[in-house]
């Protein structure tokens, strides 16, 4: 699970590809998006497969897309996969067929995974592609126990406990819908018996698809030795059909992060409530307090503190960092020591040298805040670049679009921007310039200078009690 692992190259890993199926709509999730692109703990559901099969080295992984295919392929794009289209779901079998010319040649094991049963270990699919290797079988499949085994493929042995076919709940004979082992939809064939035995797949009794199960019984009666490894921990086999299977998955799959986290010196203090993407890493000493999320390829050092209600999406986060409650962080960098919110918004883009405090409603977008600078409360910095130990007062806002196009502000080293002062951008403050409180700067302001752009005081000695005695004749 840990994404810092290194990729395995060597064999058997050397000689294999892996096919994941995901082309199907999936009916029974009643959604508008495809059943494989639905979040699971903060990433698509597929990706959790395509992450295995990268961190297990296979050589090439291709991806059987159909329904919503152009959605599918722009969110994956980043992964190591090629695509190949299913354009009818016909059912298990044909979609895997679809794979045949892209692996033309290839003599190798294929592995066969589904993009809806996203929990597997990488060590089971180790253990089921050693087992194929070791067993000299010409398919090998993973089954597990499930004490309700409605939904699943139900297996079929002989008396000697040989594996015998697969048969589907909607096929089953009430007999065999007692069965409790179950087909976990992941499979090891050697690739080119795979795909001569899919061309001999028939429709199913009830349903009419292509079952990729069938391949078994064909490769079977054809001399062929099937192989079965169990996984001791039915959670790992999980299919997601539904929306309740779905929040199955995502309870389980927190869970396993969180304690890898604790494993490593991180410390939960309500683990169930903890949010942390499988590909986020966290460093010793940190601590993550009630209901935080981490989410996506977010990188958080060592000794820091994020309080409750925090969330924190593609991000850095140095040492020692402090985030206070109801902060949300996206697509930005955080050096060692900073301090923010509580309630502050960093958008993408934004950049937090060393000792930068950012305070309580403080947003900041796409601007670097250089180190020991303070913008400590309710204050809005875009397109901006500030120097070091610059102090930036309440309620300040960088005027950063003009209704027609976005500008920067540029404010130089130990800089003072006093409380309430609007910065209309373009506009450069000068190093160690003081802007008075409540102005609106709509000129440069030279280095070391103090700009006055507000209306100048006038007081009226004795108005106030003048107007309260002519009031009070009335
Ligand atoms: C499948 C297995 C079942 C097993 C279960 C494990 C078959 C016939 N049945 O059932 O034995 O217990 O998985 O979770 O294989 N897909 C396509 N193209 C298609 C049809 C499906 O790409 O034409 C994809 C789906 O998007 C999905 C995967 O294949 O990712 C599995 O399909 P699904 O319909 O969910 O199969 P199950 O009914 O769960
Ligand atoms: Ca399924």
């Amino acid at each position: 699970m840990s994404p810092t692992r290194t990729v395995k190259t060597g064999p058997p890993m050397q000689d294999l590809c892996a096919i994941v199926m995901a082309a199907g709509q999936g009916t029974r999730m009643h959604s508008d998006l495809v059943k494989v692109l639905h979040p699971l703990n903060g990433l698509p559901m597929i990706s959790h497969v395509l992450e295995m099969c990268r961190r297990l080295g296979v050589k090439r992984t291709l991806g059987v897309i159909g329904y919503q295919a152009e959605r599918v392929r722009d969110a994956l794009g980043v992964l190591p996969v090629e695509f190949v289209v299913q354009a009818e779901q016909r059912g298990t079998a044909h979609a895997v067929l679809q794979a045949e010319g892209a692996l033309q040649g290839f003599e190798g094991n294929v592995l066969v995974l589904s993009g809806d049963v996203p929990l597997l270990s990488d060590a089971l699919v180790e253990r089921l592609v050693t087992t194929h290797i070791k067993t000299r079988a010409h398919a090998t499949l993973v089954t597990t126990r499930l004490a309700s085994p409605h939904g699943y493929g139900r297996i079929l042995r002989d008396p000697r406990g040989a594996f015998r076919a697969i048969v589907e709940e909607v096929e089953a004979t009430p007999a065999q819908r007692r069965v409790t082992e179950i087909n976990a939809g992941i499979y090891c064939f050697r690739a080119p018996r795979l795909f001569a035995a899919l061309h001999r797949v028939k429709p199913s009794a009830v349903k009419k698809e292509l079952y990729l199960p069938e391949v078994l019984p064909i490769l079977r009666k054809a001399g062929g030795r099937i192989a079965t490894v169990l996984a001791e921990d039915p959670r790992e086999a999980l299919g997601i059909n539904t929306r309740a299977e779905l929040a199955e998955a995502a309870a389980v799959l927190r869970r396993r992060v969180v304690d890898r986290l604790m494993a490593a010196g991180v410390t939960c203090l309500d683990p169930a409530s903890v949010h942390v993407s499988s590909l986020a890493s966290v460093g010793r000493d940190t601590t993550l307090y009630p209901n935080v999320q981490i989410e996506g390829r977010t990188c958080i050092g060592g000794g820091c503190t994020v309080h409750a209600g925090s969330r924190i999406r593609d991000s850095r986060l140095g040492n020692r960092v402090t985030v206070l409650d109801g902060c949300v962080i996206v697509e930005s960098e955080i050096a060692d020591d900073c301090a923010i919110g509580p309630y502050a918004h960093l958008r993408p883009g934004s950049h937090l040298k060393r000792k930068v405090k950012v305070g309580n409603f403080v947003e900041v977008k796409k601007s670097v805040i250089g180190e020991g600078s303070k913008v400590p409360h309710l204050t809005y910095v875009g397109d901006a670049t500030l120097g070091e130990r610059v102090n930036v007062g309440a309620g300040t806002i960088t005027c950063n679009y003009d209704g027609f196009a976005k500008h920067r502000t540029i404010i130089e080293d130990e800089a003072f921007i006093g409380s309430n002062s609007s910065l209309v951008a373009p506009v450069k403050i000068g190093r160690g310039a003081i802007v008075a409180a409540g102005s609106a700067i709509t000129q440069e302001v030279p280095p070391d200078a103090v700009a006055f752009g507000r209306a100048m005081q006038a007081n009226k000695e004795g108005r106030a009690a003048e107007i309260r005695r002519t009031r009070g004749k009335k």
